[in-house]
């Protein structure tokens, strides 16, 4: 199993759900009123959060875990390194990234952990254990 060459400590943990929590309340979720929010942080240690943005039509639905990503890059530039990301979601059910936000967390974040909730309660993993194999140009 891969392990993070610095691992996330507890109160860094507690930090990004707190985070990720704050931010899930902000998120636009008319259509399936399933509110998610998310917590990056970065190799600096800088916290940016982001929630779920949907639309009527539906695929052009933003998640939580991609906003975080590009708010991140457009707060603070294209150095983005992630470090961790933290998912939460307002109904308590297991919930890990998708297929999309897997990919693009894992361009910026190879060796980034993930906590989310899974199917017997909070989780960690690698983003390598989610996406294996993940596509990459450079
Ligand atoms: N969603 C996220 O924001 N993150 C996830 O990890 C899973 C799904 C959002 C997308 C959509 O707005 C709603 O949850 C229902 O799929």
């Amino acid at each position: 199993m891969n392990s993070s060459k610095k691992d996330v400590s507890s109160k860094q943990n507690q930090r990004l759900l707190g985070a990720a929590r704050k931010a899930m309340k902000r998120a636009y979720a008319p259509y399936s009123q399933f509110r998610v929010g998310a917590a990056l942080l970065t190799s600096k240690g800088e916290v940016f959060t982001g929630c779920n943005v949907e639309n009527a039509s539906y695929g052009l639905s933003n998640c939580a875990e991609r906003t975080a990503i590009f708010a991140a890059i457009a707060q603070s530039g294209p150095g983005l390194r992630i470090r961790a990301i933290a998912v939460v979601n307002d109904q308590g059910v297991p919930c890990s990234p998708c297929g999309a936000c897997r990919q693009v967390i894992y361009e910026f974040g190879p060796d980034a952990t993930i906590f989310f909730q899974g199917a017997t309660g909070p989780k960690q993993a690698h983003i390598t254990e989610l996406l294996p194999e993940g596509f990459r140009l450079q």
